[in-house]
Order: structure tokens, then C-alpha cells, then sequence
């Protein structure tokens, strides 16, 4: 499939990524989950002159937040307004293209947006209210959720079980089945006390959910696993907690005094909310960005995530949008499994902030890493079908060898060359002299765009990015072949069609490394005087650059520091 030109693609696509937790800052693990994938998706939609938004913030309520404001001496809402912004920063020094990053608890309209949803669902009478018991910590005088309390397994008798399953005998663990239960918060046993809440029946969605699944563009594995979930039954999960941080339960019921939305309620809505921000900062009525939400409006809205997300918003999500009745549901779930990560000459371990083994994004930008090196490799090593490990040594041993080596070197040969031999602009030359083996390498250019639109539209970055590389093997072999440098001893006007070729290989580089490694890549187009910002995709094969500027790009890839052995 070609993709449409540049300002007539009718194509509009609102992207999201997960909101990240706003109580702490992003790790390599973070960014190759779903900020990069999502920002490359996008960067290619920007590229076809689809209209985009992209569309992110931090999560900033639930008990997490509340706990290191605790452990940090501040209230929620500094924490959340701290790492906001440094999360900001590191996303952007990422080249992480959001259209917005807001935070569900800086947001204007966040609050509101959530209690109209949360009131939606009430009128339409999905909501069951019902007692239920609950753990609570007698020395904090709070309730306790699920992963704040730990205890003895009822089944098989070992210690220090989560509340909610057994890790040893798999066994799901309830409030009655998990034995000497004690507060992790205070260290204290957990006592019981009843509470009122009002629960999501989701077991009455699941034809819905099931319908949306199979239609929607969702990973093979992401797929079987949430049949899987649908197969096992679906469960009423409560929407509301006893906790002091949060959205205000908006019912006119004394029962929602002290109440707040559950976090995983309010996080999502987040989505819509930051598209009300957006929207807003760029002038326009809020009715815009609302009209982008619905039900018969056309905009394909895509979310990105990591794995452990992926029930909140294939279920869930799916669940909540449904009992509102006005809501369109999202066309695609795109899913990416965790990384481990591997020190050399360590075990695989899992990435983990409390044993110390993230590496984290602000640390990378601070030492001067190069975020197209971080991107190269995320995306080469993406865990698109299952987990995958980070080498931090490989991260610089693919990003001299494949990169700086061979695509920035050749980059540099040609136009170098050029400019020496038959300057000052891309060689005008003879088409009577235009032999096979250039035109079979124009037909490897042409055959790699397709294939790199067609990966990208199937949300595969992995292939994509390969098949891009792949195509600068070709280039290098090309030229290998031709021998410009020799040939230019005898044969002027044929030497002029490999360069012109080489040269039109490099800028459908360019184009097609934009999604990826967009700094590097501006400074490909640079050498032909175009503006990375005023390109489109197909340009990569369409341009005609023939008898045009051309000058020596800068530094493409700044070899790394050689790892130790
Ligand atoms: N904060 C959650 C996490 O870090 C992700 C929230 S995604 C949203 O796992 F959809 F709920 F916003
Ligand atoms: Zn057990």
C-alpha cells in the first residue's frame, strides 16, 4: 500500500501511551514499552499528513503517590507536580513527540471529565453499590488496598503472601483465605471493617468486549491472553476506594462521603481529558476534542502500553466506554512486553528500581547519551511478541557497527565524493546509462519503502526498523559493487549515475529513518536543503533531488565509548 501524500490524508488518528504513575522518574524499560513505539507510529502518521494528536500525562492518583508523598515528606499533589515535570523532560529529551503532557491532577478539565463518566455510567444504572469487608490499618485510620497488605497463605501456609495471590500455590487469596494479614504501610496486623462501594459488573460486557477484541488491531499474544481472561469469566471490580487522594465520588449519597474514584476509573478518562487540554491550548472549543471520543465520529484512537496494563484497558476500559453508550471504542491496543535487562557478565535480571538494576532515562541524557542510539536499540530489541533483554554493552556495539559504521559512513563517502568529484549539486546523468544493477537497486529502494509502510501500518516497529536497515546493507553493497572511486578514473558519466542513485538511497534514508531516529535523519534531509518538517513519507521514492542542492551533513552517529569486555 503507498501512502497518500502529504495534506490529503483524510487519515485522522489520535495516539495515546500509558500515563506513567507521577512518583517517579522513567526508565529504559518505560520508554521501549510504549513511548517509543508510540511516538515512531506517529512520526510515520505526521509523515502521510494524516491529522494526529498524541496524547499523554501522568497518572497522578492512587495509593502509590500517596505513599511516596509520605516517605518524601510532601502531599500528593507536590509529588505528582515534581515528577510531571521531570518526566516531561525526559520525554522530550527523548525526542518523545506528545502533542500534550499534562497530569490527571493539573489537568482542568480531568476532574470533571471523570465525574460526568462515573455519573454516566450511574444513570444508566451499571453500578452495583454493595458492603463488602475490607482490610484496614487501624494506625493510619485508612483502608488498605490489595497490595498493601500481606499475609500467610490459607491454602498451603506460606508467609508473606500478597493478599491477592498466593505465589506459591497460584491460589487466588481473598480477604477470608489469607491468614495473620499485616498493613505493609505500618507494619501493624490489618484489621477488617466493612465499606460501602460501588462495583462494575464487567461479567455484564463480556459480549462486548469479546465483539471489540476480535475486531480490533490487537497483538496475536495479547489476543489469546484476554480470551483467555474472558474464558476464565469476568468479575464486578469496585470503582471507588477509601482513600483521601483522588476524585471525589460525585453522588448526592452519603455513603460517597470521603470517597474517591478508583485510580484505574480516573486514569484512563486521563485520555480525554489531556485531548480537552489540547484542544483548549490550541484555541478550540472544547466540543472538538469531545466530538473526537464519540460514537459515529471517525478519528482512530490507538493506545499504547505496556503488559501489565493490558486488562485495564482491553477489559476494563472496553467495559466503562460501553456503559456510557455514547463512547466510541479504540481501534487498536497496542501491547509491548517487559524487558529484563543484563549486565555484562550478570544473570538476566528483571528491571527493578529497588535492587537498583534501571537504567534511568534522565541518567542517560545527563552523561550526553545520544537518544537516537536509545531509540535505535529499543526498537531493535523490541518485545513485541514476547519479553526481551537489554544489553547495555549492545546498545553501543549495534549503535557503532550498524549505524555510525555502516550507515553513517556511507552516507558520509557518498556525499563527500560527490562534492569532491562532481559537485556542487546531486549529479545530473544520462539515463541511456542507467544499467541493471542500478535499476535493480532502485527496485530494492522502492520494495523496502513498501515494506517499511506496510510493518509500520501493522504497528510492527521491529520489522519496520529492519527493513530500513536492511535496505542500508544494500546501499553499502551497491556502491561496493559500482566503485565510484575507481570508476571515476575512467568512466565520469556513469560514475554520475551511481552517485545520483547512492544519493537518492540516501535521502529515502532520511525519510524513512524520520519515525526512528529523528535527529540523525534531519540531518540526512539537511544535506539536500529539505526541512524534516515539510517532507512526507513518500518523498522517500518520489522526490526528484536530481540536479539539486546538496551539501556534507554533519556528524551523523558520534561513535560510543567502547564497552569493556
Ligand atoms: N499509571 C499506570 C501505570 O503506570 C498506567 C495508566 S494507563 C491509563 O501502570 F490508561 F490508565 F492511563
Ligand atoms: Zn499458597
Amino acid at each position: 500500500m503507498n501512502a497518500a501524500h502529504k495534506g490529503t490524508n483524510p487519515r485522522k488518528v489520535l495516539v495515546t501511551a500509558g500515563l506513567p504513575y507521577s512518583n517517579g522518574r522513567l526508565h529504559v524499560g518505560h520508554l521501549g514499552g510504549a513511548y517509543i513505539p508510540a511516538d515512531i507510529y506517529v512520526r510515520y502518521l505526521r509523515l502521510t499528513g494524516a491529522d494526529v494528536r498524541f496524547i499523554c500525562g501522568s497518572d497522578d492518583h492512587g495509593v502509590a503517590i500517596m505513599i511516596t508523598a509520605e516517605q518524601e515528606g510532601k502531599t500528593p499533589a507536590e509529588v505528582a507536580q515534581h515528577y510531571q515535570k521531570l518526566q516531561a523532560q525526559d520525554f522530550a529529551g527523548m525526542g518523545i513527540s506528545f502533542d500534550i503532557y499534562s497530569g490527571t491532577s493539573i489537568n482542568p478539565y480531568h476532574a470533571k471529565v471523570s465525574q460526568d463518566f462515573f455519573k454516566a455510567i450511574h444513570e444508566k444504572g451499571y453500578f452495583e453499590k454493595q458492603s463488602s469487608r475490607q482490610f484496614y490499618d487501624e494506625a493510619r485510620a485508612a483502608f488498605l488496598p490489595d497490595r498493601y497488605v500481606k499475609g500467610t497463605c490459607g491454602y498451603c501456609g506460606t508467609h508473606e503472601q500478597n493478599s491477592d495471590q498466593c505465589e506459591n500455590c497460584g491460589k487466588m487469596l481473598d480477604i477470608d483465605s489469607l491468614k495473620n494479614p499485616k498493613s505493609t504501610v505500618s507494619g501493624e496486623p490489618a484489621t477488617i471493617r466493612e465499606t460501602v462501594h460501588w462495583f462494575l459488573d464487567l461479567s455484564r460486557f463480556e459480549k462486548e468486549v469479546t465483539e471489540w477484541l476480535e475486531g480490533a488491531d490487537v497483538r496475536e499474544q495479547t489476543k489469546a491472553y484476554v480470551r483467555g481472561l474472558l474464558g476464565t469469566g469476568l468479575v464486578k471490580r469496585a470503582m471507588t476506594r477509601d482513600i483521601t487522594w483522588g476524585i471525589p465520588v460525585p453522588l448526592d449519597d452519603p455513603d460517597a462521603k470521603g470517597k474517591v474514584l478508583y485510580v484505574w476509573f480516573d486514569a484512563p478518562i486521563g485520555y480525554i481529558s489531556n485531548t480537552y487540554e489540547l484542544e483548549a491550548n490550541r484555541g478550540h472549543d472544547v466540543s472538538v476534542a469531545e466530538k473526537m471520543w464519540r460514537l459515529g465520529d471517525d478519528t482512530e484512537i490507538v493506545h499504547f502500553i505496556g503488559e501489565d496494563n493490558t486488562v485495564f484497558h482491553c477489559v476494563i476500559w472496553i467495559a466503562m466506554l460501553t456503559a456510557v453508550g455514547t463512547m466510541k471504542l479504540p481501534k487498536g491496543v497496542i501491547v509491548n512486553h517487559y524487558f529484563n535487562i543484563q549486565f555484562p557478565g550478570k544473570e538476566v535480571e528483571k528491571i527493578s528500581k529497588s535492587r537498583g538494576t534501571a537504567i534511568w532515562v534522565g541518567d542517560y541524557l545527563a552523561a550526553g547519551g545520544n537518544p537516537d542510539a536509545l531509540r535505535y536499540y529499543l526498537t531493535a530489541i523490541a518485545s513485541e511478541k514476547a519479553r526481551t533483554v537489554f544489553k547495555p554493552e549492545d546498545l553501543e556495539q549495534r549503535f557503532n557497527s550498524e549505524l555510525a559504521d555502516s550507515v553513517g559512513n556511507f552516507v558520509n563517502r557518498i556525499t563527500s565524493f560527490t562534492i569532491k568529484h562532481c559537485g556542487p549539486n546531486v549529479p545530473v546523468f544520462d539515463k541511456s546509462l542507467v544499467g541493471a544493477v542500478d535499476k535493480a537497486f532502485d527496485g530494492a529502494m522502492n520494495a523496502a519503502f513498501e515494506a517499511t509502510t506496510q510493518e509500520l501500518e501493522r504497528h510492527s516497529f521491529k520489522g519496520a526498523l529492519e527493513a530500513v536497515m536492511e535496505f542500508s546493507r544494500q546501499c553499502n553493497r551497491y556502491v561496493d559493487e559500482k566503485a565510484p572511486w575507481t570508476m571515476r578514473k575512467t568512466d565520469m558519466e556513469g560514475t554520475k549515475v551511481t552517485l545520483a542513485y547512492s544519493l537518492r538511497a540516501i535521502h529515502a534514508l532520511g525519510i524513512m529513518m524520520l519515525p526512528f531516529i529523528p535527529t540523525a535523519a534531519e540531518k540526512i534531509l539537511s544535506a539536500f536543503g529539505r526541512d524534516a518538517a515539510t517532507v512526507s513519507w513518500s518523498d522517500a521514492v518520489s522526490f526528484d533531488l536530481i540536479g539539486g542542492p546538496l551539501s556534507q551533513p554533519p556528524i551523523l552517529f558520534q561513535k560510543m565509548g567502547v564497552a569493556k569486555a
